[in-house]
């Protein structure tokens, strides 16, 4: 599961998520880089979907959102927030220290302070109108 691969087209980023759902279990925290418009929300949505969630949306206005199902997921996007505090203040640890839960956090880079040690890390590359060069690392 972790590695590298080319990612030619949206369908085949929605397999990649279907493929990520097999893997991913409760209490996993997942980091999710790449620059505007690579992908993140939409392998949260499809991920969401394979996990039989419906209609998950984007974080934007909110710094998480969250989805009950099979287990909880948090979604957050840190794209907006200007400071480590107005994370901590939200209780960002004891989100992330959730072990009934699964946390993705787009560009979790910006803030990562807050992260735990243990994380899965995908990073999503934009090399081509629909290709995208995606990497997996378990921390
Ligand atoms: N292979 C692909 N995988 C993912 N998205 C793709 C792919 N090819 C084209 N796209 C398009 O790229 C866009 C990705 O948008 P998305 O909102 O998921 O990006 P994002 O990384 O969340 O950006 P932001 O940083 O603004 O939150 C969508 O419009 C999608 O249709
Ligand atoms: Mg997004």
């Amino acid at each position: 599961m972790t590695g590298s691969r080319t990612i030619n087209s949206v369908d085949e980023m929605r397999d990649f998520a279907r493929e990520m759902y097999k893997y991913i279990k409760p209490g996993d925290v997942i980091a999710l880089n790449g620059e505007l418009g690579a992908g993140k929300t939409l392998f949260v949505k499809a991920f969401c979907k394979a996990a039989g969630y419906d209609g998950s949306s984007s974080p934007t206005f909110a710094i998480v959102n969250s989805y009950p199902g099979e287990y909880t997921i948090y979604h957050f996007d840190f794209y907006r927030i200007k400071k480590s505090s107005e994370l901590l203040d939200i209780g960002i640890e004891e989100y992330l220290a959730d072990g009934d839960a699964v946390s993705f956090i787009e560009w979790a880079e910006l803030f990562a302070d807050v992260l735990p040690q243990r994380r899965i890390e995908i990073s999503i590359k934009v090399i081509g109108e629909t290709s995208r060069e995606v990497s997996v690392e378990q921390k």
